[in-house]
Order: structure tokens, then C-alpha cells, then sequence
């Protein structure tokens, strides 16, 4: 029996034999938990010179749902704004360690946009297709102090469509654990769901990537998830529990009420800690495609 997710002290909520704590933490979160997509919005001046107040509501947003979208008052004029503002948040939030992405630039971020050559082609991101349910950086899981628990997904350029789904992971937690303890405890093993190894498109071998689903990052002992939809080039723990917490997951993400939907518009973005997600599929208008830039991180927004 796997009692306590990775990087968790025994007692507290992610202990499956401390109900009363879990208890508390999960009656406390649903009676905070945003009910509109509105609740996440962050209105900021200027994003390379966050305010106290502005830093405050941000984290205040991660604090409820772990995630909060800020609307910048301005429009950003050109790449370089747009790349200093995503930056400047991330140090603002007291996010310092990035993600060595193989296909980031010298800054740290990376370039989501239509990409059919290079290192970016062939990876659904740099498509215009609907990608599903997942967190980032699923398959690059190196124990909890260096998992991905913390992104910036910011637009500089929309599309019609690209709208993404988002849920807190805690939430999925909470509906899981009620259903079913048994879920947990499958999600929780350090073989719960591995990445085989693979030949990628940019023709390197990535080698197997195995971990929990449920972790805790231990500066913070806030709960982190690592997930995928996919069903093609993952492998589940090979028993019964494991397959049935794993089609729980499948059936909440398809009906659970609390997902939110947004569509970010230019200068908006999301700053997370790693929540679920997925993306529409969208079309390019003729002028300008769509253009996100994104950076994740090993520390997450506490
Ligand atoms: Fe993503």
C-alpha cells in the first residue's frame, strides 16, 4: 500500500490513513474553488513592473485553484515585450528554476506556434490539432525536486480557436480519493505511468520515463500531478487498480463540472502550477498565426 504520495510527510492531507486531515483541506478548497473563469482573471498594468497588490492576487488565485490568468491593460508592441513580460513574472513570482527544454531559446522560453521544420515539427504542440488532457513536462519526470510544477503560457498572437480546458489537479485528487482511496494509492506508485523509450521525430532516442501520477514537491508540500490522455506511447502499471484509477480519471475529465474554458487573447496568459489542461483544435486567420510563449519551472507559485 503506497499510504503517502512521493515527497509527502506522513500525517496531512496526502496521507491515505489521515482522513481527518484530508478532510479539512478537501472541504476547504471546494468552498474556495472558483466556480467561473472570471474568479482567475488578474487585471495588471504593466507586466515587467508587477505591483504588490497585482503580485498578491496572482498568488492569492494560485492559492485557490493554482492557477491564475492575468489580462495586461496594454497591448504588447513587439516579440521582444512580450518575451521581457513573461520573464518578468516569472522572477516576480519567485520562479527561478527552469526547464532546460530542448527546443527553448537562450531566455528559457519556448516559441508554441505552426512549425513544420526544425526541431519543433512533428510534435502536436506546434500544430493546429486539439491536444488532450495533460500536465507539461509528463514524460521528463526526475523525482519531485525536479519535476515540472510551475509554467507560464502567455499569447501574444490567438487563433479562432485554441481554447484550453483547465482543472486543478487537487480537484482531480479530491474527486479520485472520493471515489475511491484505491485510485490514490495506484496513482501514487513510482511505476504508476511510464513513457517507453521512443524515437522521437527530431530522430533522438528519449529513454524510458517512469513516475507517480500523485507526487508532492517537497519545498512547497503542495500536490503535484504528472498526466496524459494519450493512449498511444504510454503505459500504465500493469494491474487492475492502476487501469480502473486510470479510467476514472478518463470518465472525470470528460463530465467533471469544475473545468473551466478560456481562450487567451493577446496579452493574456496563464500562470500556473502545473493544472490540468488541454487545448481545442483551432484555424490561423491570414495575417500573424498563433503564438504563445511558454517557460516552465521546477518551483511552483506558493
Ligand atoms: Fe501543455
Amino acid at each position: 500500500m503506497q499510504n503517502v504520495v512521493e515527497g509527502a510527510s506522513a500525517g496531512g492531507p496526502f496521507d491515505l490513513t489521515d482522513d481527518s486531515a484530508y478532510r479539512r483541506w478537501r472541504d476547504a478548497k471546494l468552498a474556495a474553488y472558483p466556480a467561473r473563469i472570471e474568479d482567475l482573471l488578474v487585471e495588471i498594468r504593466d507586466p515587467e513592473a508587477l505591483s504588490g497588490a497585482e503580485r498578491a492576487a496572482i498568488v492569492e488565485r494560485c492559492g485557490r485553484a493554482n492557477m491564475a490568468i492575468y489580462v495586461c491593460a496594454r497591448p504588447l508592441d513587439d516579440e521582444e515585450a512580450n518575451r521581457r513580460a513573461v520573464l518578468a513574472l516569472g522572477r516576480r513570482l519567485d520562479l527561478t528554476v527552469a526547464e532546460d527544454h530542448r527546443s527553448r531559446d537562450n531566455d528559457g522560453l519556448v516559441r508554441i506556434e505552426l512549425a513544420d521544420t526544425g526541431g519543433r515539427a512533428g510534435y502536436i504542440p506546434y500544430t493546429n490539432r486539439p491536444i488532450a488532457w495533460h500536465t507539461d513536462g509528463y514524460y521528463n519526470y526526475h523525482g519531485p525536486n525536479r519535476a515540472v510544477v510551475a509554467m507560464i503560457l502567455h499569447c501574444a498572437r490567438d487563433a479562432d480557436g485554441g481554447d484550453n480546458g483547465l482543472l486543478d489537479h487537487e480537484i482531480a485528487y479530491i474527486r479520485l480519493r472520493d471515489e475511491d482511496p484505491g485510485h490514490i494509492d495506484a496513482l501514487s506508485r513510482a511505476d504508476a505511468m511510464t513513457i517507453p523509450a521512443n524515437v522521437e521525430p527530431d530522430g533522438k532516442t528519449r529513454e524510458a520515463n517512469a513516475g507517480p501520477v500523485f507526487f508532492v514537491e517537497p519545498g512547497s508540500g503542495r500536490l503535484a500531478m504528472r498526466y496524459t490522455a494519450r493512449t498511444r506511447s504510454i503505459e500504465w502499471r500493469d494491474d487492475p487498480r492502476a487501469r480502473a484509477a486510470a479510467a476514472a480519471l478518463t470518465r472525470l475529465l470528460a463530465d467533471e463540472p469544475l473545468i473551466l474554458r478560456a481562450r487567451l487573447r493577446p496579452g493574456m496568459g496563464l500562470a500556473c502550477n502545473n493544472v490540468l489542461h488541454d487545448r481545442t483544435g483551432f484555424t490561423t486567420p491570414a495575417s500573424g498565426g498563433r503564438l504563445l510563449y511558454r517557460i516552465r519551472y521546477h518551483t511552483l507559485i506558493a
